[in-house]
C-alpha cells in the first residue's frame, strides 16, 4: 500500500537501494533509466535516438518517459511502487501526481539521496569495476556525468521543492553505508 520515490543525483544510489526494497520490502520498482536502457537495446529507430540523449546526459522527452510509466502502472498490479529516476521535472512530477489520482492512489513518501556532489565520481567508478567490461554503461564516463550533474541540478532539484511543499520529503544521508540507508528507508515507510 505503500508508493516511494527514490530521487538523488546520478550515482547517489537509487538503483542500488531500489532493488534491496524489491527484495526486501515486495515492492515493484520502475526504473526509467532500467526501460529506456531495455529500448536502446532493442536496435530500434527509436532506440538510436535515445541513445544519444542518454549518451549526451540529456532528458529524454517527457511523453515517451510518461508513457512508459503510465504502461508499467497499468500492466503491473503491485499496491507498492518503487520510482527510480521518474520523475526529473516539474512536468513529469504533475504527470505521475495526475496518474495517482485517477488510480485512487498515494504517493506516500519522496526520499532524497544527498550526497555531495564531488563523491559521486567515486560512486561511478565503482560502478564501473563492478560492471562486466563489455557492459559498461555508455554514460558512465566523466564527461557525461558533469552533464547529467549539471542537469541535475538545473531542471531536477526544483522536483524538490515541489515534493517538499507537499510535505512529502524526507531527506536521508546518501554518503552512510549503503545497509544503513537502507535501514533508514526502512524505518521511514514503515
Ligand atoms: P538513470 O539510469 O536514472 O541514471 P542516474 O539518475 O544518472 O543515476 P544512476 O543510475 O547513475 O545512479 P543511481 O542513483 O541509481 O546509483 P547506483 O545505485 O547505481 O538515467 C540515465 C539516463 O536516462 C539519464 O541521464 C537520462 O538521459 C535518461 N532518463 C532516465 N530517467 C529519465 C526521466 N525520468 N526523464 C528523462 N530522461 C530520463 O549507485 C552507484 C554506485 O555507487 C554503485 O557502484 C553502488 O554500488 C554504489 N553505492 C550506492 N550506494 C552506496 C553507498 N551508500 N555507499 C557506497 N557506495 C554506494
Ligand atoms: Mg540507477
Amino acid at each position: 500500500m505503500t508508493n516511494v520515490i527514490i530521487l538523488g543525483p546520478p550515482g547517489s544510489g537509487k538503483g542500488t537501494q531500489s532493488k534491496i526494497l524489491v527484495e526486501k520490502e515486495s515492492f515493484f520498482q520502475i526504473s526509467t533509466g532500467d526501460l529506456l536502457r531495455k529500448t536502446v537495446e532493442s536496435g530500434s529507430e527509436e532506440g538510436s535516438k535515445i541513445q544519444r540523449i542518454m549518451e549526451n546526459g540529456e532528458l529524454v522527452p517527457d511523453e515517451k518517459v510518461i508513457e512508459m510509466i503510465l504502461s508499467e502502472m497499468a500492466t503491473n498490479n503491485s499496491k507498492k511502487f518503487i520510482f527510480d529516476g521518474f520523475p526529473r521535472n516539474i512536468a513529469q512530477a504533475k504527470a505521475l501526481d495526475n496518474a495517482f489520482k485517477e488510480k485512487s492512489m498515494i504517493l506516500d513518501f519522496v526520499i532524497l539521496l544527498e550526497v555531495k556532489l564531488d563523491f559521486l565520481e567515486n560512486r561511478i567508478k565503482s560502478r564501473i569495476a563492478e560492471s562486466d567490461p563489455n557492459n559498461v554503461r555508455k554514460d558512465d564516463n566523466l564527461e557525461t556525468l558533469n552533464k547529467r550533474l549539471s542537469v541535475y541540478q538545473k531542471i531536477t532539484y526544483p522536483i524538490i521543492d515541489f515534493y517538499e511543499k507537499k510535505n512529502k520529503l524526507v531527506r536521508i544521508d546518501g554518503m552512510d553505508s549503503i545497509e544503513c540507508v537502507t535501514e533508514k528507508i526502512i524505518q521511514i515507510i514503515n
